[in-house]
């Protein structure tokens, strides 16, 4: 169908040097694929508020078809999404929320839900008696608020629990928060970090400085392939990670459903849900199927492509010897 309408998304990411964001552009740029007449771009704003708007602010200028956004930031980008939506283009928010109503649709897990699987993991380990050390992440985005905010809902519960919480920071650098609560507090049951990244950087620096601990850690995200969480729960060392999917898939489906005028939810909730040793093996051979048949996905669509610039010549060729 050569002649079909070709439809431009375009996608402002914040940052593509961590294994989550990496995957997510991946599972787009793959779904993207699946459909020859969508042509995606992929904008990074390198973890910069005012790049991220100037991002917005060139698809817009393009008259993209739909625009997707990770917002690294809930407010500063309030303007040029609005912008989008008065021009009459389509927008979808991914992962981080941003503080108005004015968007096509909200797609992400729901992280107060991830903050309370972390909380019930550990009161049903520790049986409601632990000391606790809570990481956070950027905590002043929205993820990293929502998922302390669910964690403690749980954790408040039981009187028996200690939590003490702390950002994430350099755990290299004397100064580092985390290394001075490993130091000062003998017996601390688990550590609840705010992705497997910084989980595994805390299990790291523990194990170098108290290579007897036996802290259970617990992540988010659960990322399949190598060094992601679910194999860090595979080889031991998290007990446990919440699958926070990155939704690259489903954000370019909703952006040809919005595309094509059929009506979607505002809000699109991808679901979450605990990893821990018992579900992590078959967790990720089912992943591994889904990857291998996306690859084969992909092998078939280059097959048939190369088959149809074969025929185009060779049909040309044909054409130009009946000629003669
Ligand atoms: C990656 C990341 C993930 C986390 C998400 C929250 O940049 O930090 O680890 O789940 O962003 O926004």
């Amino acid at each position: 169908k050569e002649n079909e309408e070709t439809i431009s998304i375009g996608f402002s990411q914040i940052i593509n040097n961590d294994l989550w964001r990496k995957s997510m552009d991946h599972a787009m740029e793959v779904e993207a694929s699946l459909h020859p007449n969508v042509k995606l771009t992929i904008y990074n704003a390198d973890r910069k508020v005012k790049q991220q708007i100037q991002d917005i602010e060139k698809m817009i200028e393009q008259n993209m078809d739909v625009i997707i956004v990770a917002p690294y930031e809930s407010d500063s980008i309030i303007p040029v999404i609005e912008k989008a939506n008065r021009k009459g283009i389509p927008l979808i928010i991914v992962d981080r929320k941003v503080n108005t109503l004015n968007y096509s649709a909200f797609l992400g897990a729901d992280n107060v839900e991830v903050g309370k699987i972390a909380g019930k993991q550990i009161v049903s380990l520790s049986k409601g008696h632990a000391t606790v050390v809570e990481i956070r992440g950027e905590s002043i985005t929205t993820p990293g608020l929502e998922r302390s905010k669910g964690f403690k809902q749980i954790l408040d519960k039981f009187p028996g629990i200690h939590k003490i919480s702390v950002d994430a920071d350099d755990f290299n650098s004397p100064q580092s928060k985390f290394v001075k609560i490993l130091d000062s507090l003998p017996n601390i049951d688990y550590v609840f970090a705010f992705n497997d990244f910084i989980a595994y950087n805390a299990w790291g620096i523990s194990k170098k400085k108290k290579p007897n601990n036996k802290i259970k850690f617990i992540g988010v995200d659960g990322l399949n392939g190598p060094n992601g969480g679910l194999e860090l729960v595979k080889e031991g060392v998290l007990a446990g990670t919440i699958l926070y999917p990155t939704g690259g898939a489903e954000a370019i489906k909703l952006a040809l459903k919005i595309k094509n005028k059929e009506i979607v939810p505002k809000l699109n909730k991808l679901n979450t849900t605990l990893i821990d040793t018992l579900n992590a093996e078959i967790m990720s051979s089912q992943f591994d199927k889904i990857s291998l048949q996306q690859s084969d996905i992909e092998n078939q669509q280059h097959f048939i492509k190369e088959q149809l610039e074969k025929y185009s010549s060779q049909s040309n060729l044909l054409k130009a010897l009946i000629i003669l």
